[in-house]
């Protein structure tokens, strides 16, 4: 991938996750500055990672090629107050991972020209099994997304998306789904346990079944989802007994419920941080 010089603002969970995959793909170290306020997390980067550390975001920001935005959503906008004014501004390549951050949001603080990508990755990220979606409209060149593209592959797959409204959707789909996802997955091992399994055989169980679940999906990619579970339900069998009661129950409609919900937190938070502006 091409090496520019890049500023973490934010060094957390995330941040650690992309960096830990572009090195592990081979990427100059001394290219990648991370600022933070605690010294803990400017340590634990510039010692145990070994890219620079600093306090001072405008510092890391005026020096880099590409400014990747990992703060708490909460914390951005004046994040970026402090970045107003830095030099070649619209020169810079900004990302910004922070859901609930709508691209007027950055444009209107920091330039109206500013070029500046949105990623939703997820948390299997951390451990190189992410998935992003990206959005950048028409300000943003095929070599930025190239550079973007590679970036977030270095801790998964990347989706692109057309329209900024989407990310949302991203959100929805494979931000926010690592929690249902585990709560299925507790929901099932309370029950193991229920029935007397311990908790280290029923995770082994449960956690094996969907590895292996994940890895069947992958090896079959020309049946859908509906035909892999109609593969594994003889008529009148165990599993067509659970699957009745998953439908009687309304699986289907409180996932489409959960979801929106999701999405419209995510458009509420967009209009909750924009109007603060305002204020
Ligand atoms: N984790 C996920 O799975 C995930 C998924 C999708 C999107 N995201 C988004 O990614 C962003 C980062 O999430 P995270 O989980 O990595 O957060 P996190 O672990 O809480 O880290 C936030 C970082 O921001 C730093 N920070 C706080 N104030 C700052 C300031 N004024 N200037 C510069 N840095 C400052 C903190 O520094 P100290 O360490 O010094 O306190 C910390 O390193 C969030 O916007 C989140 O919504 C996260």
């Amino acid at each position: 991938m091409m090496q520019r010089k890049i500023a973490f603002i934010g060094g957390g969970n995330m941040a650690a996750a992309i960096i830990s995959g572009l090195i592990a793909s081979g990427y100059e170290k001394s290219l990648i500055t991370v600022s933070a306020p605690s010294e803990a997390t400017r340590t634990r980067f510039s010692d145990q990672i070994g890219v620079l550390a600093t306090a001072d975001n405008v510092d890391a920001a005026s020096k880099a090629d590409v400014v990747v935005l990992a703060v708490k959503p909460q914390l951005m906008r004046e994040v970026c107050e402090g970045l107003k004014g830095i030099s070649n501004i619209d020169q810079k390549l900004f990302l910004t991972i922070a859901a609930g951050t709508a691209v007027q949001l950055y444009r209107d603080i920091l330039s109206p020209n500013l070029k500046i990508i949105r990623i939703m990755p997820n948390t299997p990220s951390l451990v190189g099994e992410g998935v992003s979606g990206l959005f950048a409209d028409d300000a943003i060149t095929v070599q930025d997304k190239s550079f973007t593209t590679d970036l977030m592959s270095a801790v998964g797959k990347v989706v692109w998306v057309d329209k900024e409204s989407e990310i949302n959707h991203v959100i929805a789909i494979a931000g926010s789904a690592p929690g249902y996802l585990f709560l299925f997955l507790e929901a099932m091992q309370d029950k193991a346990m229920a029935l007397g399994f311990d908790s280290a055989q029923a995770r082994e169980l449960i956690l094996q079944t969907a590895k292996g679940v994940v890895a069947l999906a992958q090896h079959e990619q020309d049946l859908g989802f509906n035909q892999l579970r109609a593969n594994v339900t003889s008529k009148g069998g165990t599993t067509f007994e659970a699957l009745n009661v998953f439908d009687k129950n309304g699986l289907k409609a409180t996932v489409d419920e959960a979801m929106q919900a999701a999405i419209d937190r995510a458009q509420s938070m967009e209009t909750e941080f924009s109007k603060a502006k305002k204020s």
